[in-house]
């Protein structure tokens, strides 16, 4: 099956190749590429970890990933023959300064089959531990010195707060320029997410609305059915706060408040996030209650059926302060949105998994329809759903039929299910095949990290002093604590509920 030609041959290095993302994730997103072509020609993946492995086994792994994860199982073993040749597996022992031989032999050894310099791109799948270590590795060998060729790939959690994260782009930065670096937020690669760039900027209908004038908030739901499944250990360090909206959801704020580019180089594109993270106004410590609210899940009912609460799951702390819940309103300060509530929210254990973002607009400045005909009248609004399900609706008024005058609410659609046949890529197909090619436009820069950090530090430090006093306040299966609605009460605001999924 030819590959694309017209990329370079490549070497994509995956530290942390025993764990969960590479086999759930990288290596399924890598396979979808090649039976897409989009490949390049040359292309060989080397997995790195500290567990001595044979290839074949390593492959025998990759392709059990494969078939339990991936959107297109193997099919075609002569295809899976040529792409599994090419996947390799070394240990090494990142903690041990003196390791790196073995990987630096593997690179020698393919660049020589080759005959040329191939394009290097590492991708540190581990934990921030080794992630320091990893690097360091790297330019001890000297094998990521070439800043056209060589890349980094960083996993978050990028730092655990503004401090770490500003210490670890100091050392990254020390070592390698920022160009080479693609902090990746998984996000940024999902289509619709990226389709609120199309949304908003390609289309002449709703820019001109998308302001104060005419928008009365917005609100931003990323609900997980999930708890915390095998991950325990990191999550009851991380929380809500730390796995998902530093990251994940500030990104989404930022494509939906952005002003829009003036091109679409990379970094046109993230100055204009970066403006809209400083625009935020800092929660003040004393006033968080009126901004943040946190919960966590005790046992419950999660789509017919029962689990347990969070102080039950593995690996957490039975009196575990973490949240699992977060949720949050902010205002953005700047002349677009100046006085339009941004409410977010994200949790495990909610009855559905969906993530959206709704677009709610102001009612007409004047009604002049008879009070009767306007009883069920409700607000503009556009719904930009993210997943499942990907697609646009908008909700607008419409007269109902029949004699009498009356109004009621009608909902336009677009699927991208329906509207398009081809399957959308996953986020990491994209995603890979951006650092691949070398476009860092849906990568993180270093700035951008560091300003959403600033954001959340005030709440993460106001958490952090003052212990729950009332967890677990949620049962598994429900929207989250109490106090989350009186976040939006507060201004005559209330969450839509998504639609919650069918039982199984
Ligand atoms: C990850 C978080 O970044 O995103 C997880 O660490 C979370 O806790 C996951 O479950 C959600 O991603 P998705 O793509 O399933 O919405």
């Amino acid at each position: 099956m030819p590959q694309n030609s017209r990329l370079e041959p490549t070497i994509l290095v995956i530290f942390g190749a025993g764990g969960d993302l590479t086999w759930r994730k990288l290596l399924p997103a890598l396979y979808n590429l090649l039976l897409d072509n989009h490949l390049p020609e040359r292309l060989a993946i080397v997995g790195v970890a500290r567990r001595k492995l044979e290839d074949g086994s390593f492959r025998a792994k990759i392709r059990e990933g494969i078939d339990s994860f991936s959107r297109r199982q193997v099919e075609d073993e002569q295809l899976w023959n040529r792409f599994a040749e090419n996947i390799s597996y070394v240990s090494e022992d990142l903690t041990d300064s003196a390791s790196g031989a073995a990987l630096s032999g593997r690179l020698a050894r393919i660049e020589e089959q080759w005959g040329v310099r191939a394009n290097r791109v590492y991708y540190l799948a581990i934990p921030p531990t080794v992630m320091e270590p990893a690097a360091a590795m790297l330019k001890r060998l000297g094998v990521c010195r070439d800043c056209a060729r060589d890349r980094l790939v960083v996993e978050k959690p990028f730092g655990r707060d503004l401090l770490s994260a500003q210490a670890l782009n100091a050392f990254l930065n020390g070592m390698f320029v920022e160009s080479q670096i693609y902090r990746i937020d998984h996000y940024l690669g999902k289509e619709t997410v990226q389709n609120i760039l199309a949304f908003r900027f390609a289309n002449s209908l709703f820019e001109p609305v998308w302001n104060r004038s005419y928008i009365d908030h917005v609100q931003i739901t990323v609900a997980e059915t999930v708890g915390v499944e095998e991950r325990g250990e990191y999550y009851d360090q991380a929380g809500a706060l730390r796995d998902m909206v530093q990251n994940h959801l500030l990104q989404i704020l930022c494509l939906v408040a952005m002003e829009p580019p003036i091109n679409f180089e990379a970094d046109e594109i993230r100055n204009k996030k970066v403006d809209v993270l400083h625009a935020i106004r800092p929660i003040k410590g004393e006033e968080i209650h009126r901004y943040a609210v946190r919960g966590q899940y005790r046992k419950g009912n999660v789509l017919g059926k029962a689990v347990p609460g969070y102080p039950e799951e593995k690996n957490v702390a039975p009196d575990s302060g973490t949240e699992t819940y977060a949720a949050f309103k902010f205002h953005i300060d700047n002349w677009r949105w100046q006085g339009v509530p941004f409410y977010l929210r994200t949790g495990k254990r909610l009855p559905s998994k969906v993530s959206e973002v709704s677009i709610i607009f102001r009612s007409p400045p004047h009604q002049f329809f008879p009070s009767a005909a306007v009883e069920n009248w409700q607000p503009n609004r556009i719904v930009i759903r993210i997943q499942p399900e990907e697609g646009i609706g908008t909700r607008i008024q419409v007269k109902q039929p029949g004699t009498r005058l009356l109004l009621g609410a009608a909902d336009m659609q677009f699927l991208y299910r329906e509207a398009f046949r081809a399957p959308a890529p996953e986020a990491y197909e994209t995603l890979l095949l951006d650092v691949i090619r070398g476009d860092a436009t849906l990568f993180m820069r270093g700035d951008q990290v560091e300003s959403a950090w600033k954001v959340v530090m005030p709440i993460l430090e106001a958490w952090e002093s003052v212990p729950p006093a009332d967890f677990p306040d949620y049962p598994a299966g429900s929207w989250g604590p109490e106090t989350a609605d009186q976040l939006t009460a507060r201004e005559g605001h209330s969450w839509l509920q998504p639609a919650e999924q069918e039982e199984p």
